[in-house]
């Protein structure tokens, strides 16, 4: 499945007192794009946009998402209609594949998945070789990238379709199962094999926690949480993946490099650093106001984490969906959490404040949902693993669609130097 946007009218620009009529490309939902393919040949001119606030990397028909709208849809199905019904393996298919799977199809892929969930022989070995505190995402994407070690059939640079899918299985039905054996000898613990019986989330759970038969209380929380990660469009892990995939280098090797790019707290990492936050609020006696604060001060490096986001600039519609979520696992779980009620004070000050209504900031996805890892169990360093175990299908449609895209080319984006001009060498007998 290709993704092409088409040029609908032109746009009119002069520079340098030339004229050049730039293609205007229309996307689905009446987004407007100027094709600057042709600007540095006619022109001469780049342009300048650091962050790409305002750039566009490609034309994708995976996610759509309008930030002023609070609007995502995965290949063009509310966010809100998945998170509610969907499974996560349903919603993998989807992605990747572009249509909500038949009955069969999805039996099929299951199946497939959970004939691959094992580790090749031997590699379990690798784990012991991690310090105990080793961060997990660095585990991750090692073991990702040593997972390719054993699988040379699927590094072909120009794989046909049946290794594509083959290289798409493997590391969604083996991702789980390369996190869950982290954890468990980074406690120290024997690692749980895989099961054929459990669906993909629930096996996931059994294999870091051992229990035979996950809470299905906590099944459908993990459910929730992974089909909300599963894809954004073009964030920074996502756009990694596209670049690496670019050079043609394998998807091991794209994916190994979204799970480091996802690591910063920025980004997925913002997760662990939320609840690092409401821990330091809850040590400091709980004063949150200090906080919003201290975010608001120029002169201190602290933010808000889990708010703000470069796309929604009026509210996350995971962050809704989630928030939601909590009081619901929670109760259920019989757990009462402080830093729940932290979290909401926060968001309460947040969002009554100038500062952060005039810059647009609201919670985004990662403001509640360490909240809920926490009530399932999961460990405070683990929850940007449990963000890259949702977003793997998201990063497997992307690398998918772009080596399925007609006429894709290696990522090399331009500069503008402002380094010194050119100057002789001094030799060092001259340089005092
Ligand atoms: C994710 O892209 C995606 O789709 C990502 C994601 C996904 O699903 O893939 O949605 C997942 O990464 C969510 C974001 C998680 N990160 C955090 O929660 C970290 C805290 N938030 C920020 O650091 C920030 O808001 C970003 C990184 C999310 C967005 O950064 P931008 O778009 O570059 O915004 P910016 O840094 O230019 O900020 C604009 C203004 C600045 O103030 P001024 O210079 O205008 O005075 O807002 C301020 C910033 O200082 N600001 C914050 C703030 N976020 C922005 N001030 C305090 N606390 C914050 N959290």
């Amino acid at each position: 499945m290709t993704a092409a946007a088409t040029a609908t009218e032109t746009a009119t620009l002069s520079v340098s007192g030339r004229t050049l009529a730039l293609p205007v490309v229309t996307g689905t939902e009446r987004e407007k794009a100027l094709d600057i393919a042709r600007l540095r040949t006619a022109t001469g001119y780049i342009t300048l946009d650091p962050g790409f606030g305002n750039t566009g990397a490609c034309a994708s028909g995976i996610t759509f998402l309008d930030g002023e709208r609070g609007i995502l849809r995965y290949r063009g199905f509310p966010i809100e209609s998945l998170a509610e019904s969907a499974t996560f393996t349903e919603t993998a298919y989807l992605l990747i594949y572009g249509n909500l799977p038949s009955r069969r199809e999805l039996e099929q892929f299951s199946t497939r998945l959970a004939e691959r969930a094992a580790l090749p022989d031997g590699m379990e070995r690798f784990f012991d070789l991690f310090p105990k505190t080793a961060h997990p995402m660095a585990v991750l994407s090692a073991m990702v990238t040593i997972l390719s070690t054993y699988s040379p059939a699927l590094l072909n640079p120009y794989p046909a379709r049946e290794e594509m899918d083959e290289a798409i299985l493997t590391l969604l039905a083996k991702v789980p199962t390369l996190a869950a054996y982290g954890y468990r000898r980074a406690q120290g613990l024997p690692v749980v094999p895989p099961r054929r019986d459990l669906s993909y989330t629930a096996n996931y759970l059994q294999m870091i926690f051992g229990a035979p038969s996950p809470d299905p209380a906590i099944v459908q929380a993990l459910r929730q949480i992974l089909i909300l990660h599963a894809d954004h469009e073009q964030n920074c892990s996502t756009s990694t993946v596209r670049l690496v995939g670019s050079s043609r280098a394998n998807a091991f090797s794209s994916v190994a490099a979204g799970v480091s790019a996802l690591w910063g707290p920025l980004h997925g990492g913002a997760n662990q650093a939320v609840i690092e936050m409401l821990e330091t609020i809850q040590r400091d006696g709980g004063d949150y106001k200090k906080f919003v604060a201290m975010a608001k001060d120029k002169a201190s490096t602290f933010r808000l984490m889990g708010f703000g986001h470069r796309v929604y600039k009026n509210f996350d519609p995971r962050s809704r969906i989630i928030k939601k979520a909590c009081d619901q696992v929670l109760g259920t779980l019989g757990v009462q959490d402080p830093l729940l009620d932290i979290a909401k004070h926060l968001e309460e000050a947040a969002l009554k404040d100038d500062y952060f209504i005039t810059r647009k900031l609201y919670p985004n996805v990662d403001f509640y949902s360490g909240i809920i890892l926490r009530a399932i169990g999961i460990p405070t360093n683990g929850f940007t693993v449990t963000f890259a175990l949702g977003r793997l299908p998201g990063w497997l449609a992307h690398w998918k669609e772009m080596l399925e895209s007609p006429g894709m080319r290696i990522g090399r984006p331009r500069q503008v130097y402002v380094g010194p001009a050119e100057r002789p060498y001094v030799p060092l007998s001259q340089r005092g």
